[in-house]
């Protein structure tokens, strides 16, 4: 039996959480999960917003599936996400938006995996007011935080098979820093040969990708352009509802939605599950069960045939436990 960590989480969150539980019992796959609260419903309940016991069983377990968290404003925190990827050093974050065929959208076969560098660039959060006038941040690119994220990147494109990594940088402004990721970028592209390596100026990318999403594969780049560039692909897909995501490195994974705890349709049977089933889906393929984890993209895919069955943001009738219950259905 495997034991994996869950984050319970705050807002939609338990409702999403429920929602898996039932689909891995579903599965009955021989694994376990140990449930902890974090964040808000931790902090109400303890006056602790991250318990030593759930970072405790991270450790232990190395995987875990966490449900969107609220960061409480007045903790002090700046954000709970934040805090578990300094905690675990999770370097990558990775990003794939891949277009659902029954979901009608402005572009089709949309299907690209964005590479996120996690630790560094202006989210090491180093600001300062020099004047009552000025205020300076600081973006930092080190040469071991940038060849480590490429090299991943081009790991997962020779591993599955993908056709082609793009680099995203503005390199031709800031020479130094994005300067030196892309010179690792191109450093790199010489030991993966078989791999067709290109790369773009971020405003040129953001353009792109808007124009021809279909002729992007695989994309690596600093932090603040895959916060930026990602959203544009969640948006290719048609919303944050969807997409799923990793946080890894090589000992650890993280795995969760894009999506907020969106407490504004808490406890209402209103949330789409399907970006927390597919970082499931994800977490499956990381445990070394392919089968399973196409087996339930399949049951999601046919559950989106049916209009009824799917939420109401994109366009449906059906509540959290109603879709999960047809995504079950459809497992068959
Ligand atoms: P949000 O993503 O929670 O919500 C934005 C809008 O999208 C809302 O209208 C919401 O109802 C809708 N929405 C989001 N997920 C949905 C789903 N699965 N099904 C249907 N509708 C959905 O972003 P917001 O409002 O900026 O943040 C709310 C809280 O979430 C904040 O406390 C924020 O800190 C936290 N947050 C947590 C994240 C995490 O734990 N990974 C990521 C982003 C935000
Ligand atoms: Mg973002």
């Amino acid at each position: 039996m495997r034991t994996i960590t869950l984050f319970r989480g705050d807002g939609i969150g338990p409702e999403l959480t429920e929602s898996v539980l039932s689909i891995f019992q579903a599965l009955k796959l021989p694994l376990e999960f140990e449930q902890f609260d974090a964040g808000l419903t931790s902090f109400e309940k303890t006056g602790d917003l991250l318990p030593a016991e759930a970072l405790e069983s991270i450790r232990k377990n190395k995987v875990f599936l966490k449900a969107p968290i609220t960061t409480p404003v007045a903790s002090g925190f700046r954000s709970i996400n934040v805090a578990l990827r300094k905690e675990f050093d999770l370097y990558a974050n990775i990003r794939p938006a891949k277009s659902l065929p029954q979901l009608k959208t402005r572009y089709k076969d949309i299907d690209i995996v964005i590479f996120r560098e996690n630790t560094e660039d202006l989210y090491i959060g180093e600001e300062e007011m020099v004047s009552a006038d000025e205020a300076i941040a600081i973006k930092r690119i080190t040469r071991p935080a940038s060849q480590r994220i490429i090299r991943l990147a081009f790991d997962y494109v020779r591993r599955l098979g993908r056709k082609r990594l793009t680099c995203v940088h503005k390199a031709n402004i800031l020479k130094y820093t994005d300067g030196l990721f892309l010179e690792e970028f191109r450093r790199i592209s010489e030991d993966y040969p078989d791999v067709e390596a290109n790369d773009l100026i971020v405003d040129n990318a953001a353009m792109q990708l808007v124009m021809n999403p279909e002729s992007f594969d695989v994309m690596v780049m600093p932090n603040l352009y895959g916060d930026i560039l990602s959203d544009i692909t969640a948006g290719l897909i048609s919303g944050l509802g969807l997409l799923p995501s990793v946080n890894r490195n090589e000992e650890y994974a993280m795995f969760e939605a894009v999506h907020g705890s969106a407490p504004d349709i808490a406890g209402q049977n209103k949330a789409n599950p399907t970006a927390f089933i597919l970082s499931a889906c994800m977490m499956l393929e990381h445990l070394g069960y392919p089968d399973e984890g196409v087996r339930l993209r399949r049951a999601i895919a046919r559950t989106y045939e049916k209009i009824e069955d799917r939420t109401a943001d994109v366009g449906g009738t059906a509540g959290t436990r109603e879709f999960t219950q047809a995504v079950i259905r459809n497992l068959n």
